[in-house]
């Protein structure tokens, strides 16, 4: 925050932001705006008094949401992963951020353990804090979570009495660091869920955003015991505006969070909208051409990564997702990187934001590629090489070798 003061806000005309690759924002050129367009009429048209009324019905429709696209997203979940899920074992969401935190207050009290990979996504760091919960760290290797520490961590936990309730882990594209959880360890996660009594929170936002190699196994479909829920969302694949994504579970894990639901559901419009998006046949074509997009996004900021920051960064090219995790060379701090980059119209993030430990990450930040555009990537990163050179000189410590 000092650097925001000394600067002016980021984005403010005295500090203007030229190259964003601060948040995982969506490429607003992938909005597939004309047929989001013909579909918010036609469902409209076509029914009227259910796209605008509450959900109501037998089918749970006022909290879990409209009963199309929940078909829709069983019939996919069936496809791509082999989970016979039926309607009842989805509930809509506002995105996946609502179904996170709706699972946190269904499932943990304050004071209550939590499990997270280390590093994982700053907003739940947040959100658990904020909900007085206890947040235990679990680092991880280049195969995900490491469930050495896992198992250390839960033997600890039980023995001060305090045993970790539940376990959010983002299995497939970490954010920020790009990882996948290893099959094996896929499995392995899963029986010790079964043992030790914890729920798995499974968040899969990125899971669509696939740029080489097979989907992997899903820990919610590995899941005999009930103890996984998974979240879903429209939100990176499609556009986060329409504040769209579901929880997958259990029927009875559903109804823990249905009643502490405090809201009267999710867009029934929108809902239908999507629905329909979906039964066209038109989702798929749509992630295969954004995954096109990304993936040349992906490939141009790794090249110039490599070739502005070469020197002082190490990184590791992930499979899918919006971000690259960049490690510094010794000396050299993320802090005083984003300060010195910010000041030359360029945003990412510093690393220290996605621990929930005091004073870890300092050695990192993400550079969150998806929505800068295209042609402005090479630019923007040929600054943050100058920043990240200009700390590298005012460090006696930098290693310019590692
Ligand atoms: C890991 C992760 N989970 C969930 C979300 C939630 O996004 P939304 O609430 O828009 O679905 C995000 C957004 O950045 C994310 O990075």
């Amino acid at each position: 925050m000092a650097a925001q003061g000394q600067l002016g806000y980021p984005g403010q005309p005295e500090n203007p932001i030229r190259w964003s690759f601060d948040s995982g924002l969506p490429d607003p050129t992938t909005f597939p705006v004309d047929d989001l367009a013909r579909l918010a009429e036609s469902a409209l048209r076509r029914d009227q008094s259910g796209a605008l009324q509450y959900g109501a019905g037998a089918d749970h429709e006022l909290l879990y949401g409209y009963a199309g696209l929940r078909d829709a997203l069983a019939d996919r979940a069936g496809r791509l992963f082999g989970s016979q899920v039926d309607r009842r074992e989805i509930m809509l969401t506002a995105g996946g951020v609502h179904a996170i935190s709706l699972a946190l207050q269904a499932f943990l009290d304050p004071g209550d353990v939590i499990a997270m990979e280390a590093p994982t996504w700053n907003m739940v760091v947040g959100r658990v804090a904020q909900l007085d919960m206890q947040a235990v760290p679990i680092a991880m290797d280049h195969d995900g979570l490491r469930l050495d520490v896992l198992e250390q961590q839960l033997e600890a936990s039980r023995a001060r009495g305090k045993p970790i309730k539940l376990l959010y882990t983002i299995a497939t594209f970490n954010s920020p660091t790009g990882t996948s959880l290893a099959v094996s360890r896929r499995r392995r996660l899963v029986e010790l869920a079964r043992e030790w009594h914890f729920v798995i929170l499974e968040d899969d936002v990125y899971g669509d955003l696939r740029y080489h190699g097979d989907r992997l196994p899903d820990l919610f479909g590995m899941d005999e015991s009930g103890l996984v829920l998974k979240i879903g969302s429209f939100s990176k694949v499609i556009a986060p505006g329409l504040r769209l994504g579901w929880l997958m579970g259990r029927a009875d894990a559903l109804d823990a969070i249905a009643s502490v639901r405090g809201d009267l559901g999710v867009s029934q419009w929108t809902a239908r909208i999507i629905a329909q998006f979906m039964t066209e046949g038109l989702l798929e074509p749509h992630i295969a051409r954004v995954n096109d997009l990304y993936r040349r996004k992906r490939d141009v900021a790794a090249t110039m990564l490599e070739t502005h920051c070469a020197p002082w960064v190490t990184f590791k090219k992930p499979d899918g997702g919006f971000n690259h995790w960049v490690e510094l060379a010794d000396g050299i701090d993320a802090t005083m990187v984003r300060e010195m980059a910010l000041r030359r119209g360029v945003d990412c993030r510093a690393g220290g934001r996605f621990f929930g430990e005091r004073g870890a990450g300092g050695r990192f930040v993400r550079i969150a590629f998806s929505q800068v555009p295209m042609e402005e990537i090479e630019r923007g990163l040929a600054v943050f090489g100058e920043a990240i050179a200009a700390c590298a000189g005012a460090s006696p410590m930098a290693d310019r070798s590692a």
